[in-house]
């Protein structure tokens, strides 16, 4: 890469999209405090700094016990809406001018809110940041694998009177032990009924739970994949069939599914021809938005690999062929 003042305008003015971000995973810290406040509701933490200080894992479930618990400061539609165009202000900043948000609805349903105080919060801040800054975005419900079918199914009926405004299901939470199999019935139940299908699979769970991603659950889209690697046969045909893999270089390095940036697999994977994508997953606890997990592997990319990953971005989503055509060409006249 040319030098790192250049190369950090070159990543933050290049257009893309997210397509892994889990809303409740972008509040911060100062947010926490400041969500606690106004809902009258103490945390077990003295300070913002004692709170940033805790933020070291050294596995997935390290992680998910710290974010369940955060979300608990969450209690109204407009903690939902100002968390949702908190993300917006600063994925503005960083160049994303579409995105399509996870959140977990079970973690908020299982405390006592009714779905429609996350889900039309969320909705709501996703307007008023397309009204403010033109980011276009798309709502993924997803289901949490450490809880069972039931509740999977329980979730998708109370999202009900909301589908025509969900765009896909998903699946994440704790993945050992926790395989895709589990869900193939109420992911055939999303996709009768008109949902797109992605699926965290391979993140710190073996190939097989890839392949029953693609076969069981039969998802338009991979959330992280790392694990896909393994397998020459799996990396084939994920190449083959053109699925794009969203992929959170900052959240691999804190979850310690790789040691270090130098042996992350976004260089690898598009040497396979996979459609990889870059994002943050859970930004505020692992140390960047989307620009920053750019800036984590560009030293080990060229700029080509910059931009083919940021035409991956709106390749690999769920919006309309015409809008995919309008940002395509407008990567390509920022890259020349
Ligand atoms: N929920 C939030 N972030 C997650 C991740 N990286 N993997 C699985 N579940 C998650
Ligand atoms: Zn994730």
């Amino acid at each position: 890469m040319p030098d790192t003042a250049d190369s950090d305008a070159f990543i933050a003015g290049l257009p893309k999209a997210e397509l892994h971000l889990h809303i409740e995973g972008s509040l911060e810290p100062e947010q926490m405090f400041a969500f606690a406040r106004r809902n009258r509701i103490q945390i077990p933490f003295a300070s913002v700094e004692q709170l940033r200080a805790a933020y070291s894992f050294t596995q997935l479930q390290d992680f998910l016990d710290i974010y369940y618990q955060g979300a608990d400061v969450l209690r109204t539609e407009e903690d939902f809406h100002d968390l949702a165009l908190a993300y917006f202000t600063r994925a503005h900043a960083d160049g994303v001018v579409h995105a399509e948000i996870f959140f977990d609805p079970q973690t908020h349903t299982d405390r006592g809110l009714p779905f429609g105080v996350a889900a039309d919060g969320l909705l709501a801040g996703m307007k008023t940041a397309e009204e403010r800054f033109g980011i276009t975005s798309k709502l993924i419900l997803c289901f949490l694998r450490h809880l069972d079918e039931a509740a999977a199914f329980a979730t998708l009926q109370a999202a009900e009177p909301w589908l025509d405004r969900i765009a896909a299901v998903g699946l994440d939470s704790s993945e050992v032990g926790h395989p895709p199999e589990k869900f193939a019935r109420v992911f055939a139940a999303a996709g009768a009924a008109g949902l797109k299908r992605v699926a965290h699979a391979g993140e710190e769970g073996p190939p097989a739970y890839v392949l029953e991603a693609l076969d069981l659950l039969h998802i338009d889209r991979l959330d992280h994949g790392n694990r896909a690697l393994e397998s020459p046969e799996l990396v084939t045909r994920l190449a083959r069939s053109g699925i794009a893999l969203t992929v959170c270089p900052l959240s691999n390095l804190k979850l310690c599914v790789v040691g270090d940036v130098a042996q992350h697999p976004i260089p690898a994977m598009l040497k396979h021809g996979l459609r990889a994508t870059i994002n943050s997953d859970d930004p505020a606890y692992f140390g960047g938005y989307v620009a920053d997990n750019y800036r984590a592997v560009a030293p080990y990319l060229d700029r080509r690999d910059l931009v083919t990953l940021a035409r991956n971005s709106f390749l690999g989503s769920f919006l309309p062929d015409d809008a995919v055509t309008r940002h395509l060409a407008a990567v390509d006249a920022f890259a020349a």
